[in-house]
């Protein structure tokens, strides 16, 4: 009994040993359909935020978040800003909004059997949607985040609840790194019965909203027509965004400057749910589903920064990290196979 519980033990520890500090914190999130009750959020203004350390914390998390290019080098490894994909500074519904984040952490993962804080699922961006090395725990940068999600959520909770005038309270570090889910986590009465029924991580917003499937597989060949009609124009021929001295104006979907292969948005569900909703920016909704799959399925299939847990071996690593997953790493598109590409040197 105790060989074998010895055994679980090496065998629970291996993968994360194999990922070298690379944990899957980038599990996927259920897509939610669409609320007839829309949970009908609104963030604080930001000229709300307090003065003082707390306050402090939030702001530098707001930064943060819309100007992630600051960290890049040190933390980032490619041209994206978090708030290119939680859109409208994080705030919009069923674009992976941080208020109905917030509220989902900790959260069990039963794939591997551990629990991951709020400030984790942070970490799992950074390491795949930015292409980087996530800061760690408890430092400024993870704080900061953690501050601004949990005020965001926090504020437009109590303005939801008949509270405008009572402010955000101010949590310890610790507190606002562990997320909304907690049971110690006091939320304001009347919206703490409301999401006891519906569960802390179902807030409607939450995630991204599903899309009917697709009527056949969906296409790379029809999803370029699809790219050069309606996206290229902002996001480059070559996916690669635009620049105007120097500095990322429209985000990269592929290349180097673009997500790597772990970040949630290589999958073809989530980017075709994710464009459907709000691509082209500012035409949205546009796009009929069956062409948001094909481009999701076009972008999802050029080449990226390698899958930081990659193992040098690609059919390995397929198998290991994105087994059943809508996406194409490690299959052959057009005679290629894609995903191939040997992992950056530096970033
Ligand atoms: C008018 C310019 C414009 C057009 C056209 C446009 N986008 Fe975008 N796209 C943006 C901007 C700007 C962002 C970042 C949004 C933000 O930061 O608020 C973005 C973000 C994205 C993202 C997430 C960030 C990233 O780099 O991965 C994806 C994916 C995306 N667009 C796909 C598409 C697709 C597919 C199309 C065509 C159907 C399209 N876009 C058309 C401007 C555009
Ligand atoms: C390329 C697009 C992209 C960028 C850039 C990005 N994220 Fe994400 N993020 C996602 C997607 C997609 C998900 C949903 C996870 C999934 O289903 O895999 C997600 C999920 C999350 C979640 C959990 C949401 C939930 O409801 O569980 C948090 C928190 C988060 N991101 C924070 C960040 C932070 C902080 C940054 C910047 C450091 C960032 N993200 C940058 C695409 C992105």
């Amino acid at each position: 009994m105790t060989l074998l519980r010895g055994l679980m033990a090496v065998w629970l520890a291996f993968p994360w040993q194999a990922m070298a500090g690379q944990p899957d914190m980038s599990v996927e999130v259920q897509a939610q359909s669409r609320s007839d009750i829309p949970f009908d959020f609104e963030p604080r203004k930001l000229t709300s935020i307090p003065k003082g350390d707390f306050g402090d914390k939030v702001r530098r998390g707001y930064e943060l978040f819309v100007n992630t290019q600051q960290l890049k080098g040190s933390y980032v490894g490619n041209q994206l800003n978090c708030t290119n994909c939680h859109l409208s500074n994080g705030a919009k519904a069923y674009s992976a909004p941080l208020w109905a984040a917030y509220l989902a952490y900790p959260a069990f993962r039963a794939k591997d059997n551990r629990v991951d804080t709020f400030a984790e699922r942070v970490q799992g961006c950074f390491n795949y949607s930015m292409n980087g090395k996530a800061p760690a725990l408890n430092s400024p940068e993870v704080v900061a985040i953690s501050a601004y999600s949990y005020w965001m959520m926090m504020g437009g909770l109590l303005d939801k609840s008949g509270m405008a005038n009572t402010p955000v309270p101010e949590l310890t570090d610790t507190q606002l790194q562990l997320g909304g889910n907690d049971k110690s986590f006091a939320l304001p009465e009347p919206i703490a019965q409301k999401l006891e029924a519906i569960g802390r991580q179902n807030v409607p917003g939450r995630g991204f909203a599903t899309l009917p499937a697709p009527q056949s597989p969906p296409s790379p060949d029809q999803g370029r027509l699809v790219y050069i009609q309606y996206c290229a124009v902002c996001h480059g021929a070559k996916g690669e965004g635009t620049k105007m001295g120097g500095a990322p104006v429209m985000p990269a979907l592929w290349g180097d400057d673009s997500y790597n292969w772990g970040a949630g948005m290589h999958r073809i569900n989530t980017a075709a749910q994710f464009i459907f909703e709000n691509m082209p920016l500012g035409k949205s909704v546009q796009l009929t589903p069956g062409q948001a799959w094909d481009v999701a399925a076009y972008i999802n299939s050029q080449e990226r920064p390698q899958d930081p847990r990659f193992n040098g071996n690609l059919a390995h690593t397929a198998d290991a990290f994105h087994h059943g997953e809508q996406c194409f790493y490690g299959r052959t598109v057009d005679g290629v196979i894609v995903g191939a590409r040997a992992p950056a040197l530096t970033n």
